[in-house]
């Protein structure tokens, strides 16, 4: 039964629904995690630390069909060469209790968390900070790689900043565009602090809207949005950021789902992500 957990089928665990971007989105990340821990091995890393952010159970079920996958955590978790520590967070206990049993037969350092990612986060940068700060004769820093995959706009930008203290930190960020227009006009409406004023963490992007609605063509919007959030990513260090096509789209409507953003303070990471982002699940090459 154990083996069951960290296969990608069905465990007698629940397991949540999502629809077919997720494939996308988690092959993304296993193919990154498969390139950059196989170049980083064997370096003298302080320690490697993947971060689950909004973590779920460690499996999803294709809406519509009885096709079980794993989901990040699991991939990260029994990925060829592993990192040295793991950190898993979702605010619905249920979640890491059903991810803690999955994952129970793997000997890894692993830690779990049930709260608000926008507040668990200061602990875990508590952690990786003092992690870091250990000066240990010939060893580089360490390498963080954080997956940031909220079901809308519940990533706050104070956590990204919080994150983004740490010297090396990959980020993988799901960008939710249909989260934003579901909720622009109420929040620009709104005088109080919003999700959007807190997914963006200031409310430049209310002058950005405001602009955009005076122009007689309605174009650009999300790309206007999107360069406003990777500036202020640029502002942190990440020097290079990326979005690779296709955005995901919901199935019905070919509406827009969300972006992954890509953001890495070195060439290296970047350079990983390209390769693991060239062809996407329909064969598609990207152009680069
Ligand atoms: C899209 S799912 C993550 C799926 C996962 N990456 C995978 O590949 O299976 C988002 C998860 O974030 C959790 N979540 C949503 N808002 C949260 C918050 N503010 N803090 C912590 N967890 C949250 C949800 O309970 C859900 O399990």
């Amino acid at each position: 039964m154990k083996n069951k957990y960290l296969l990608p089928e069905d465990d007698g665990l629940p397991t949540r629904e999502f629809g077919k971007w997720t494939i996308q989105k988690v092959e993304y990340l296993k193919k990154y995690i498969s390139q950059s821990a196989t170049s980083m091995r064997g370096k003298p890393w302080r320690q490697r630390s993947y971060i689950d952010m909004f973590s779920g159970t460690g499996k999803f079920e294709l809406k519509g069909t009885n096709d079980i996958h794993l989901g990040s955590p699991l991939l990260a978790l029994t990925t060829q060469h592993p990192f040295t520590h793991y950190y898993f967070v979702d605010y619905i206990e249920k979640n890491i209790d059903i991810l803690r049993e999955r994952s129970s037969s793997l000997p890894l350092q692993k830690k779990f968390y049930v709260g608000d990612a926008n507040e668990k986060v200061k602990e875990i940068v508590r952690e990786l900070q003092i992690a870091d700060k250990k000066f240990i004769s010939g060893k580089w820093p360490s390498f963080n790689l954080v997956f940031l995959d909220p079901d809308g706009l519940e990533l706050e930008w104070r956590t990204v900043e919080a994150l983004a203290q740490i010297k090396i930190m990959d980020m993988v960020i799901h960008y939710s565009q249909s989260g934003l227009t579901r909720n622009l006009d109420r929040c620009y409406a709104s005088t109080d602090e919003t999700i959007i004023d807190k997914f963006f963490g200031d409310e430049g992007w209310r002058q950005i809207y405001k602009t955009w609605q005076y122009k007689s063509s309605k174009k650009g919007l999300h790309r206007e949005l999107m360069d406003y959030y990777q500036d202020k990513l640029k502002a942190l260090g990440y020097v290079d950021i990326d979005s690779p096509e296709p955005l995901m789209k919901t199935a019905q409507t070919n509406a827009p789902l969300y972006r992954l953003v890509f953001a890495s303070k070195h060439k290296l990471g970047h350079k990983f992500w390209k390769q693991g982002t060239q062809v996407d699940i329909n064969g598609q090459r990207r152009l680069l």
